[in-house]
């Protein structure tokens, strides 16, 4: 193990905790039961761990256990909320919004619907990432009937103004969803004291293990028939979502919600000073490089940097042969390309083809920090060494970059 590289893409995914790992091993064989089987001893011990793994989840969330769906993760619950939403919510408009930088999982069923006849805002951000309270409030119209802002952008990391958003959204009687697939544990998230009507959440972002998720869906909402059913078959989640319940998976998911609900705030503490130290290191001892996003209002495990000068692919090459980190561009979907996040801020676009996406978590220690604070700073210098771009800009000659 001590070969590979330093893991730092904790965006994309985190490993499973051991002791998630131990609460899930006896749902795979000795309490195999579906949850569903009501009459045996087998399917009670399933649906008990179930309902206790919700309960833990909805601790984390702050919300009612009736309020929870689980899914198969973030994915399916951006679908089911905004489709779900959509279709509750036909007879009385038919205009979304939602912004330019939301995860694909948002973007992508919002452009489905467009392409159904709804009609579609995407907002634009500013330089930080965010989007003003304001551009939503301007946008909506009496038609809105839904709202989608995520929490913590994956890419970025700039967290969004949810309690005002959830605020404005609410005036209007128009549903709000909030993707908080991101940050959830690391910042205050209360469903209950923010006016969220239905959140999606993951369990691999949050040391749980891939493939299960939850819908949360504020319970007057779902006496209004949101969300309409997108997965139909034997009832299950209270006919919201059928489909025999993934048990490990819920009671790995549940684990992992308790540990966060008890260590997160600790963590993101932690976390951040060792983000804030390496952003320290790398803007004091390298000359062009540019920072992505709100400093003041990030994920605490999320940095994203800009090497100007240097041709991205080469340097992500060259840095994942020591540290597993990301480009801006590579995170959220299957598609290369520039970024769309970094796109929408601003950043010219041969900053963001050199951008870097670092994200800290759990097992990050200090000595990973210098560790990849010399990787990142020999690896710039090596390639700079080598760049006829580099050169010409150091002689003072116009560099068309
Ligand atoms: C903000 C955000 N939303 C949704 C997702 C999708 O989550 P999942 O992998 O659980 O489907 C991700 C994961 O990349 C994410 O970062």
């Amino acid at each position: 193990m001590s070969s590979l590289p330093i893991y730092m893409d904790h965006h994309a995914t985190t490993p499973v905790d051991d002791r998630v790992l131990a609460a899930m091993i006896p749902h795979f064989h000795e309490r195999f039961g579906n949850a569903a089987s009501s009459a045996h001893v087998y399917g009670k011990a399933a649906r008990d761990a179930v309902e206790e793994s919700r309960a833990r989840v909805a601790a984390l969330l702050d919300c009612k256990l009736e309020e929870l769906i689980f899914t198969s993760g973030a994915t399916e619950s951006d679908n089911l909320a905004i489709v779900g939403a959509a279709r509750a919510r036909e007879a009385r408009g038919n205009h979304i919004v939602t912004v330019r930088t939301e995860h694909k999982a948002v973007l992508d069923t919002c452009a489905a619907l467009a392409r159904q006849g709804w009609r579609v805002t995407f907002l634009e951000v500013d330089e930080s990432g965010m989007v003003p309270v304001e551009a939503v409030a301007s946008a909506i119209t009496k038609d809105t009937v839904l709202v989608s802002v995520m929490l913590a952008n994956n890419e970025v990391g700039v967290l969004q103004d949810i309690a005002a958003i959830g605020a404005l959204a609410h005036e209007h009687d128009i549903l709000f969803h909030c993707d908080a697939a991101q940050g959830l544990g690391y910042v205050p998230f209360s469903v209950r004291d923010l006016d969220v009507d239905l959140a999606s959440v993951s369990a691999h972002k949050m040391y749980g293990p891939k493939g299960v998720g939850a819908l949360y869906v504020r319970e007057v909402v779902q006496t209004r028939g949101i969300p309409a059913p997108q997965i139909t078959g034997g009832g299950h989640e209270r006919g919201f979502r059928s489909g025999t319940l993934n048990v490990p998976g819920i009671v790995g998911f549940g684990a992992a919600a308790q540990i966060m609900k008890e260590e997160g705030k600790t963590e993101a503490r932690r976390i951040a000073s060792l983000r804030d130290a390496l952003r320290d290191r790398l803007l004091d001892e390298l000359e062009e490089v540019r920072l992505n996003g709100a400093a003041n209002r990030c994920h605490p495990g999320n940095l994203n940097l800009s090497f100007g000068y240097l041709d991205g692919a080469r340097l992500l090459l060259e840095l994942c042969e020591h540290v597993a980190v990301s480009s801006g561009a590579a995170c959220s979907s299957a598609e290369s390309g520039p970024s769309y996040v970094l796109e929408a801020m601003g950043v010219p676009k041969e900053w963001a083809a050199a951008s870097v996406r670092f994200g800290l978590g759990r097992s990050t220690t200090e000595e990973e920090i210098a560790t990849v604070g010399d990787v990142v700073i020999d690896t710039v210098h090596g390639l700079r060494e080598r760049s006829p771009l580099w050169k010409r800009r150091s002689e003072g000659k116009p560099v068309d970059w």
